[in-house]
């Protein structure tokens, strides 16, 4: 462990400690270790993170690739049938977006999904932050993902008390700083991690925390007032 944060030490905890997740194995994987996300999975997956926490996916995620295994698949099925899957998860404009989605990359990508940040963002329904963490997660681009869980990471380890959204660029500076060339994939997946496990809003598990030398809200006593939030 290191003075100052950096992305090896965390992925070093990555490696021992990463959630199990549906989405990050391909199916492919199941006797190849190393095999890489397969990017429908990731997309999928992201999508129904939007606004939906964890625990309510898993299972809607299990249903939609054991029914839809391939985005050919999603791209050919009903209207009817994928609205009434998503039924529960809320906020339908996603689910919309989802098969105009599929569509467009089954009609003009042949079923694959573009590999740069640029050209996701250009798809409908993925918006800046899907873009970055669908092309880090499933293409290891090193692209910046910044969610609530990175911010309240960046805000404890640098300290910062200026309230959000005002804080929003320097925490975004800060996540860009610590932002590998190698294994941005896994890193972005691994802040997240931090941030649902350890890092928490409430009741933070400062002492087994890969990042725990280096943060200063720690030494300051300070992390679970962070973030602060400019009241609504
Ligand atoms: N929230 C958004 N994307 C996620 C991911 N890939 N893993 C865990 N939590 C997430």
């Amino acid at each position: 462990m290191c003075d100052t944060a950096n992305a090896a030490d965390l992925l070093h905890w990555y490696d021992a400690h990463a959630r199990v997740l549906p989405w990050r194995i391909s199916p492919a994987a199941v006797n190849v270790a190393g095999t890489p996300p397969d990017p429908y999975r990731v997309w999928l997956s992201e999508v129904m993170l939007q606004q939906t926490t964890v625990a309510s996916v898993k299972s809607y995620f299990e249903r939609f690739t054991t029914l839809w295994p391939t985005v050919g698949d999603l791209a050919a099925a009903e209207d009817s049938q994928v609205m009434g899957e998503w039924a529960g998860l809320g906020y339908y404009a996603r689910a919309r977006n989802l098969l105009k989605c599929a569509r467009v990359v089954a009609g003009d990508y042949n079923g694959a999904f573009p590999d740069t940040r640029e050209a996701l963002q250009n798809l409908p329904g993925i918006g800046p932050y899907t873009a970055a963490a669908i092309a880090a997660i499933a293409f290891d681009r090193s692209e910046v993902v910044v969610d609530g869980n990175v911010e309240r990471v960046m805000a404890r380890i640098h300290d910062i008390h200026t309230p959000l959204p005002a804080a929003k660029p320097a925490l975004t500076q800060a996540a860009a700083k610590l932002t590998p060339k190698k294994r941005p994939g896994d890193y972005a997946q691994a802040v997240m991690d931090l941030g649902a496990t350890i890092c928490t809003p409430k009741s933070p598990a400062c002492g087994i925390c890969p990042w725990m030398k280096a943060c200063k809200a720690r030494a300051r006593g300070t992390a679970s007032e962070l973030p602060r939030k400019t009241p609504k």
